[in-house]
């Protein structure tokens, strides 16, 4: 099946402006995806006529709320074909999945184990794990990459070993757009009984995921990165690792009973979802999974590759240009740098023509200390993008260079 970009378009609101007098040329999309016009009608329609709070009224609003919340829940177990729906958790979104996994692993790591993250790793999968090895005296281990931007597996299998207590690697990056092989790290460390955690925020939006045929012990991922709300995610773990992880937070609804001399935990997931959750996040992160279901991810991944090519075949023309991320495998993620010219100053006039694209260091400093760089501009594409659009970044560049030329 083919897509079809010109009603995909026009799900989109925002993409029909114009920014600084020019159509908005939207490539961002690694850092957050727009949103589908069923995502915004979903919330606004809990708002104006459903909002209540969930699992805790008689009354027929919070009923009905609640029984949304969880069929949410099931679109999700669905959605990553996990094998409970409890083993799915809200979370603000993939940093706060991690942060959950890392804190409960506080009580696990000693002295002396060790945790295996890779050079390629956004900040929110290093700090977390850092924090736990700091009060634990456990140790960081990293696997390096090449000079494509690809882990380098005969390190990754030399660093794992008995003194790995788990190992937590992202399955896309993204500041370069590798596509990691996360079933041969999988496989290698369930040889040594060693769980793994998939940081899968820019795998996610891109690609189909199935967490038993990964058969990973945590994955996590971002709403906002699906087409859906911010401040939602998701932290699938397998039913025995979370019921050995203590609760992240304390609070309403995570418990069995209180009393001041003791207090007993809920079951899964409430046991993790302490407070009142973002529903309507909940429930437009629903409609975000069902939208891209609908269009059928294998389609968008398909589309998206044929943007990937498109754009690294038209970038590799620019005379004085590089491409930082020249993996075999990847997502629908540029990351270059113009000869002499600074990654914010090319981002800056390609913002006065309407392009959107990221400069910087993406939140992977150690990438970028790899590469001997400062940062890069990053332009990252979603289904509702077009060759046209790419067309339009490559005179922007050329334009970009005739400027600080
Ligand atoms: N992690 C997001 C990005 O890559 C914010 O831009």
């Amino acid at each position: 099946m083919k897509i079809n970009i010109e009603k995909i378009r026009k799900d989109f609101p925002v993409l029909h402006q114009e920014v600084n007098g020019k159509p908005l040329v939207y490539f961002d999309n690694a850092a957050s995806t727009q949103k589908p016009k069923v995502v915004i009608d979903r919330i606004a329609n809990y708002y104006a006529n459903e909002h209540s709070n969930i699992h805790r009224g008689v009354h027929s609003l919070s009923a009905a709320a609640t029984e949304e919340y969880e069929a949410a829940r099931k679109t999700v177990q669905a959605h990553l074909n996990a094998t409970h729906d409890h083993e799915i958790i809200f979370t603000k979104g993939t940093t706060d999945g991690i942060n959950l996994v890392a804190n409960g692993f506080r009580s696990i790591l000693k002295e002396g184990d060790e945790v295996l993250i890779s050079e390629l790793e956004h900040h929110s999968n290093i700090v977390p794990w850092q924090m736990a090895c700091e009060g634990t005296g456990a140790k960081l281990k990293v696997i390096p990459i090449n000079d494509q931007g690809e882990w380098i597996m005969e390190e990754f299998h030399n660093l794992l070993s008995d003194r790995t207590k788990l190992v937590a690697v992202n399955h896309v990056s993204n500041a370069l757009g590798t596509i990691n092989p996360v079933e041969e790290v999988i496989h290698a460390a369930h040889s040594k009984n060693i769980p793994v955690l998939l940081d899968g925020a820019q795998a996610t939006p891109h690609m189909g995921v199935n967490v038993q045929d990964l058969d990973c012990e945590f994955y996590a991922l971002s709403g906002h990165k699906l087409f859906g709300p911010t401040g939602i995610g998701v932290l699938y773990g397998k039913e025995d690792w979370l019921n050995k992880l203590p609760p992240y937070q304390g609070g309403g609804d995570m418990i069995k009973s209180v009393s001041f001399e003791k207090t007993t935990y809920n079951e899964l997931p409430f046991k993790f979802e302490a407070g009142t959750p973002n529903i309507a996040g909940v429930l437009g992160l629903k409609s975000a999974i069902d939208y891209v279901t609908a269009i059928g991810l294998d389609v968008i991944a398909e589309y998206e590759q044929e943007l990937l090519e498109y754009g690294t075949e038209k970038l590799s023309q620019i005379e004085g240009s590089k491409i930082y991320g020249t993996a075999k495998n990847k997502a629908s993620v540029i990351s270059f740098l113009l000869e002499g010219i600074h990654p914010y100053d090319t981002g800056t006039i390609l913002d006065k023509l309407g392009i959107a694209v990221r400069t910087g260091h993406h939140c992977t400093e150690p990438i970028m200390t790899r590469f001997g760089i400062p940062g890069t501009v990053r332009a990252s594409f979603a289904f509702y993008n077009t060759k046209e659009e790419i067309d339009k970044l490559y005179d922007g560049i050329l334009r970009v260079k005739k400027m600080f030329g």
